[in-house]
C-alpha cells in the first residue's frame, strides 16, 4: 500500500495538446513564443533557510518539474519545446535526477549548470511567464506575465486532458488510502498529530508534498474552516473528525473531506444527512450546469437540514434569504482543482479577465462559471457551529430563528464537511473520490 503508480499514459498526447492550447494562445495575442520559468529558491529573511519550493504550475503543465527551481521551458509554434533542465553542481543540497525517459522525449532538452542559462532565449516578441526575480530583472516587464496571455492559458487549462485525469483520479486514490488511515488513527483515539502522521505515512507523503496543509480537526475544531494545528495530546472525550486532505501526482492534486462520529447521536444523523445531500449535489454536476445554481441549491437543501434537526425555525427560503443559511455553511460549495488546489480560472469569462459576479452574499464562492467536459471541481458542502459568526448572527440578526439550546448541544462537535472531486463529461459525472475509496473497498 502507498506506493504511488507512475502516471506515463496519455502523457505525449497532453504534451501535443498543451503545445496546441499555447500556439493558440500566443497567436491571439501576437506573441512569437513563451519561456516559462519554473521559479527560484526563495531564503528566509537573515538566514540562510529556503522555504519549501513551489513550482510555477504553467511549467508543471508541460512536465512535472516539482523540484526544478531554475530549469525553463521555451514554447514556439511548430517547435518540439526546448527544456533548459538546471542540474548545479551542488554538495549542499541533492541536484535533480536526470530527465525521466518517460517524458524525456518530448522536449529538446539541454542540461545546464547555470541558472540563468535560460537567458540565451531572450528575444523580441517573447513572452515571459514566471515570478523568479532573476527572471523579473533581466526581461522588458511589459512582456512579463501578460494579463492577456496568462488569461487565455487559465482558461485553457480548465479543460483536463486524459492525462491530466489519470493523474488526479491516482491522486485521489491516494488520498483515500491516507483518510481511510486517519479514520481508523481516529477510531484508536490518537491525537491530531498522530492522526496526521498516519496519514502521511499510509501515501509515504511528506508534508511539503501536500497539496496543502492538513486540515486535521477533532472535536470544536471542525468548526474552523482551514485549521492548522496538529495538536499532540488527544483530547479527555473525543467526539467527533473532521479531515481535509488532498495528495499529489505529477502535480496534480486532490482535495478530500470526510467528517465521522464517535458515537451514534444526533450529530451522527446530521453527517447522514449531509451525505445524503452531498450525494445529489455531486450526481447534478454536469456540463452545461452553472455552478452558482449549484452553490445556491446547496444553500436551500442544508437550511431544509438545520430546520429538519430543529437547529433554525422559519421557512428555508427565509433563512437563505436573511443569510442566515451561511452562518452554518459560509463558504463557497467548491472550486476547480487541478495544479493548484484553488485551480486557475473559476471566475473568468474571458481572456480580458472580465469577473462572472458571485451571487450577492456569497463572497467566498470560487467557481461562478458554467460547467464543461474536462472540468474538475470539488463538491463541498458544509454546516459548521461557528462561534464568532453565531455571535453576530445573535447581536445583529433574528436572535429567534435559531434555537440557542440545540446550538450549544452540537457546538462542542465541530462541524461537518464532506468534499469529492468531480469531473464533468459529455454525459454523467464520474466521482473520482467515490471510485477510490470503492475500489479500496473492493481490495
Ligand atoms: N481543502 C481546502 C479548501 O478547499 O479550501
Ligand atoms: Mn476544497
Amino acid at each position: 500500500m502507498g506506493e504511488s503508480k507512475i502516471i506515463t499514459q496519455g502523457y505525449a498526447s497532453h504534451v501535443a495538446e498543451v503545445q496546441q492550447r499555447w500556439e493558440g494562445a500566443l497567436a491571439a495575442e501576437g506573441y512569437d513564443a513563451a519561456l516559462i520559468h519554473a521559479g527560484s529558491k526563495l531564503v528566509s529573511f537573515l538566514d540562510d533557510y529556503e522555504y519549501p519550493f513551489r513550482c510555477n504550475p504553467q511549467l508543471l503543465w508541460w512536465l512535472p518539474l516539482t523540484r526544478h527551481h531554475d530549469s525553463a521551458l521555451l514554447v514556439r509554434p511548430g517547435r518540439k519545446p526546448k527544456l533548459f533542465y538546471y542540474q548545479p553542481d551542488d554538495y549542499w543540497y541533492l541536484p535533480p535526477e536526470d530527465p525521466a525517459d518517460w517524458w524525456a522525449g518530448e522536449f529538446d532538452i539541454e542540461q545546464v549548470r547555470d541558472g540563468n542559462a535560460w537567458q540565451q532565449a531572450i528575444a523580441a516578441n517573447t513572452a515571459y511567464i514566471g515570478d523568479a526575480p532573476s527572471l523579473a530583472a533581466a526581461v522588458d516587464s511589459k512582456h512579463l506575465n501578460p494579463t492577456r496571455l496568462v488569461n487565455r492559458i487559465h482558461l485553457q487549462r480548465t479543460r483536463k486532458t486524459d492525462y491530466e485525469v489519470a493523474c488526479m483520479s491516482e491522486a485521489a486514490r491516494l488520498g483515500a488510502i491516507a483518510h481511510t488511515a486517519a479514520e481508523a488513527a481516529f477510531r484508536e483515539g490518537l491525537s491530531e498529530y498522530d492522526i496526521h502522521q498516519r496519514y502521511c505515512m499510509a501515501i509515504q507523503l511528506v508534508d511539503a508534498e501536500l497539496p496543502y496543509g492538513n486540515i486535521v480537526a477533532l472535536n470544536e475544531h471542525g468548526s474552523v474552516l482551514h485549521y492548522q494545528a496538529h495538536e499532540q495530546q488527544a483530547p479527555q472525550e473525543i467526539r467527533s473528525f473532521l479531515i481535509d486532505g488532498g495528495a499529489t501526482v505529477h502535480a496534480y492534486a486532490s482535495d478530500i473531506t470526510r467528517t465521522y462520529a464517535a458515537e451514534d447521536n444526533e450529530f451522527a444523523e446530521l453527517i447522514t444527512a449531509m451525505d445524503a445531500m452531498q450525494d445529489q449535489l455531486c450526481d447534478a454536476v454536469v456540463a452545461g450546469l452553472d455552478y452558482r445554481d449549484l452553490h445556491l441549491h446547496a444553500h436551500h437543501q442544508i437550511a431544509g437540514i438545520l430546520k429538519d434537526f430543529g437547529i433554525i425555525n422559519g421557512s428555508v427560503e427565509a433563512a437563505v434569504e436573511t443569510g442566515l443559511s451561511a452562518v452554518f455553511y459560509p463558504h463557497g460549495l467548491g472550486h476547480f482543482l487541478g495544479l493548484q488546489t484553488h485551480d486557475v480560472a473559476g471566475l473568468f469569462a474571458d481572456a480580458d479577465g472580465t469577473l462572472i459576479p458571485r451571487p450577492e452574499g456569497h463572497p467566498f464562492l470560487r467557481l461562478t462559471r458554467k460547467l464543461e467536459a474536462g472540468n474538475v471541481l470539488t463538491i463541498e458542502p458544509g454546516l459548521y457551529f461557528i462561534e464568532p459568526l453565531l455571535r453576530q448572527w445573535r447581536n445583529s440578526g433574528d436572535v429567534a430563528a435559531i434555537n440557542w439550546d440545540k446550538v450549544a448541544a452540537l457546538t462542542p462537535f465541530g462541524g461537518i464537511r464532506i468534499e469529492d472531486n468531480m469531473l464533468v463529461t459529455n454525459g454523467a459525472p464520474r466521482n473520482l473520490t467515490g471510485e477510490a475509496f470503492a475500489a479500496l473497498e473492493k481490495a
